[in-house]
Order: C-alpha cells, then sequence, then structure tokens
C-alpha cells in the first residue's frame, strides 16, 4: 500500500516539491508506461486542490486518445493542433489557459471546466502525449503550477524511460 500525506496547499513550491518526492516514490521500481500513468493521474488528483479533471492523452502515431485519468469520462481522440491539448502536443510548449472559453478551438470535454494547464510529453523528438489538468476556477494555474507540472511529467518520462 502507498500511503501519500497530505500536502500543505498554501504555498505552491513547497507543494510541487513535496509531491515530487511522493510520486517518485510512489513510481520507484516500475517502467509500465500505463501503470505508471495511472498512478501519477490518482496521485495529482488526491493532492492537487481545485480541479475537476486530470489525465494523459497519449500519441498513437496518429493523433491523441485518451490515457489513465482521474474525473468525468472525457474526449477520447483529439488531433494535433485541435484543442489545448493538441497545440501544446504541435507547438511543444505548456499551454496554460486562464479561460478555456477564451481559447479558439477548446474542446469541452467537461463543462465544469474553465482553466487548464496541458504539458506536452516528448522523448527527444518523439511525442509520447501530454498531461491535461482542468480547474473549475478561472485562472486557476498560475507558472508555478506550469513549472511544477512540468517537473512532475519529467518524473514520469523518467519512471518509463
Ligand atoms: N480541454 C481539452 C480537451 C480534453 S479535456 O479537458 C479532458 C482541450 O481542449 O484540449
Amino acid at each position: 500500500m502507498f500511503t501519500a500525506a497530505a500536502l500543505r496547499t498554501d504555498d505552491k513550491s513547497a507543494l510541487y516539491a513535496e509531491l515530487g518526492a511522493q510520486m517518485r516514490g510512489l513510481l520507484h521500481g516500475e517502467r509500465d508506461r500505463v501503470a505508471n500513468a495511472a498512478n501519477f493521474a490518482a496521485l495529482v488528483w488526491q493532492q492537487v486542490p481545485d480541479i475537476n479533471w486530470c489525465g494523459f492523452y497519449f500519441f498513437d502515431g496518429r493523433e491523441l486518445v485518451v490515457g489513465p485519468f482521474q474525473g468525468k469520462p472525457a474526449c477520447v481522440r483529439i488531433a494535433l493542433g485541435k484543442g489545448v491539448c493538441g497545440t501544446a502536443a504541435a507547438t511543444r510548449e505548456t499551454q496554460l489557459v486562464a479561460d478555456v472559453h477564451e481559447f479558439a478551438g477548446h474542446i469541452a470535454c467537461d463543462g465544469d471546466s474553465n482553466s487548464e494547464v496541458v504539458v506536452p510529453l516528448y522523448d527527444g523528438d518523439r511525442l509520447i502525449g501530454v498531461w491535461d489538468v482542468d480547474s473549475p476556477h478561472l485562472a486557476r494555474f498560475d507558472a508555478d503550477d506550469r513549472a511544477g507540472m512540468e517537473a512532475l511529467c519529467a518524473i514520469y518520462l523518467e519512471s518509463i524511460a
């Protein structure tokens, strides 16, 4: 059994540092891409406040296909360049969206989502997929969340390398 202590949520850099340590412990010793993605999503869901969806979309060689996640059932396939997820994958840049309703082409999977952060997952030049976190609050994610989520994603990518 893996027990993750509750984390302080008032200091984002402390939250992500401690969550990173928990994530390393959780993924340690396992390299399966799906297993680690499932536990990754579950731990973020448990520890990060004010989110309504978090999960992976994996690249199948043609488009993004939903992977392990927490939250309501989601859209299954997203074309590269489409929506926030497809944009992150195509541009290779984390997308920090304060109001998804202002994002041209946003794909509304969960009507509760108002803001979003999406981190592209690359192994060198090879697209693995994206990591997507949604919040019901406008402007829920800032530069600290971007850095924190990117650092967590690096731990995931290392774990499956
Ligand atoms: N909002 C995303 C679609 C995925 S859901 O949020 C789970 C987008 O526009 O890419």
